[in-house]
């Protein structure tokens, strides 16, 4: 097999997103769309992949950059395409980096969904004189590129701009994906010219120029219009986010995994699900997320870079996420409603965090309790424990931040702050309303409230004064 190179074309303007970013740029599943197409590809073993740009260039450079940082896979090569002057033109600038042995293959940066497998079968079907289109038969193909056969034999592409009523009439349309073998591009290619109704060098030339060389051409169907789905606007961006969610969503339940409502589940990263899941309706999962056995999401839910161990509750309106650090829910715990786990939050099992209540960096044992108004960052709770309503770990004193620690058993009254560094000992109970600075006894009950004062000939003021 010869070694493979991708091209992805991103250098055009895409007008009808009536946007300032680049076309490219804009999200699909809370990533880029080109970040799809580069993962998609990432999965062929590519010798090679360069990305084309023009519009907004820098941006689209700068952002793949940084995601090929965070996927952890090299930056593709870029081209630039100035001005832009069509597909070919824009697949000429790139031909410097594409060596002679190889297979070429030209992807859209602005069809997100496109699968390996898909690229792999044109790939496989391209020979050393075999040049190898990705087609499309569609109910409605105004404005797509139309597919010229002789019964196996593809001999050219019409754009719809030049094309006669006969044509117009083909519903088999190229979906801008082709394979090539790279020498033989290289002598096509200069071969284009712009004599027609866009005055642009179309890259679907090739066709003819290639079966006039001799060469076969052939078209794959692909089966599922998802995948060669490209983006020109705001609603076909908004109608393919809904149908890739929508399908996998289906492939969840597929697993066994329990919707109110299908449509209203939004994945932007991976869930893994075990047995008896159920989620709620307009819950949100982003980066990595697993829900154990008999997990259970109420409605409203955002749920990031998180384990939700097995028979776990999160009830509605709660907000999880863990960034890079993660957040760990244990076994049986009840989460919310609105609750806040922040990066660091480590609930171990049977754990009870209820309304208004944010950990960050913060483990609780087993059982413990923080059921309402509460903030706990970098504190270490013991098992058992019972935090009281409105008490919060005052773990930053401007410049660093300082752990608390809270033994097992032990009983923080409501509205208590602990000031960090502090430690709280086993069994120790802290009274209400206590500000607490210095390390409390285990088993011993502490208060600091301050006296009370009462100040003499203070008036209320007027209403309205
Ligand atoms: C192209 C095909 C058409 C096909 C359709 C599928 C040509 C001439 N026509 O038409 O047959 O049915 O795709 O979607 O290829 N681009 C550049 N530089 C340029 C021009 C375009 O990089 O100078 C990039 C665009 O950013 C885009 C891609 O190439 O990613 C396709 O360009 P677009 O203008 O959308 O082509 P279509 O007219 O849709
Ligand atoms: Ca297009």
């Amino acid at each position: 097999m010869p070694p493979v190179d991708v091209v992805i074309m991103a250098a055009g303007k895409g007008t009808r997103m009536k946007s300032a970013k680049p076309k490219v740029l804009h999200r699909l599943a809370g990533r880029p769309l080109i970040e799809h197409v580069l993962e998609a590809v990432a999965l062929l073993g590519a010798r090679q992949v360069a990305v084309v740009t023009g519009h907004g260039a820098q941006d689209v450079e700068d952002a793949l950059a940084r995601g090929a940082d965070r996927a952890k896979r090299p930056a593709p090569a870029f081209v630039r395409q100035e001005p832009q002057l069509g597909t070919g033109h824009a697949v000429m600038q790139a031909l410097p980096l594409l060596e002679d042995d190889g297979v070429t293959l030209v992807l859209n940066g602005d069809v997100p969904l496109v699968e390996p497998g898909t690229l792999q079968a044109l790939v496989d079907r391209c020979g050393p004189r075999q040049l190898v289109l990705l087609s499309v038969v569609r109910d409605d193909p105004t404005g797509y590129g139309r597919i010229l056969r002789s019964g196996e034999a593809v001999w050219g592409i019409v754009e719809q701009k030049d094309a006669n009523e006969d044509e117009l009439s083909i519903r088999e349309v190229y979906t801008g994906v082709l394979a090539a073998p790279t020498a033989l591009l290289k002598r096509w290619l200069p071969r284009i010219g712009n004599r027609n109704a866009q005055g642009e060098y179309y890259l679907t030339d090739v066709v003819k120029i290639a079966s006039e060389d001799g060469a076969d051409v052939v078209a794959l169907k692909a089966a599922d219009l998802l995948q060669v789905e490209g983006i020109n606007s705001p609603h076909e961006l908004a109608a393919l986010e809904r149908a890739h969610q929508r399908r996998k969503a289906h492939s969840l339940m597929d697993r066994g995994v329990r919707f109110a409502d299908p449509e209203r589940f939004d994945l932007r990263g991976t869930l893994e699900c075990g047995q008896d899941v159920e989620i709620d309706v307009n819950c949100l999962f982003e980066g990595d997320v697993s829900l154990g056995d008999g997990v259970r999401i109420g409605a409203n839910c955002v749920v990031a870079n998180a384990r939700i161990e097995a028979g776990a509750v999160i009830h509605p309106f709660t907000h999880i996420d863990g960034e890079r650090s993660g957040v760990v829910v244990g076994e049986g715990a009840l989460v919310g409603p609105f609750a806040r786990l922040r990066p660091g939050a480590n609930l171990a099992a049977q754990v009870h965090v209820g309304n208004f209540v944010e950990i960050k960096n913060s483990t609780l044992g087993h059982g413990a309790k923080a059921n309402h108004l509460a903030y706990l960052g970098d504190a270490t709770v013991g098992e058992r424990v019972n935090y009281g309503a409105g008490s919060i770990t005052a773990n930053y004193d401007g410049a660093n931040k300082h752990r608390t620690v809270v033994e097992a058993d032990a009983h923080i009254g409501s509205n208590c702050v602990l000031v960090a560094p502090v430690s709280i000992g086993e069994g120790a109970t802290v009274g209400a309303g206590s500000v607490i600075t210095k390390d409390a006894p285990a088993g011993k009950l502490s208060v600091a409230r301050g006296r009370q004062v009462t100040i003499e000939g203070w008036k209320r003021p007027a209403k309205g004064g």
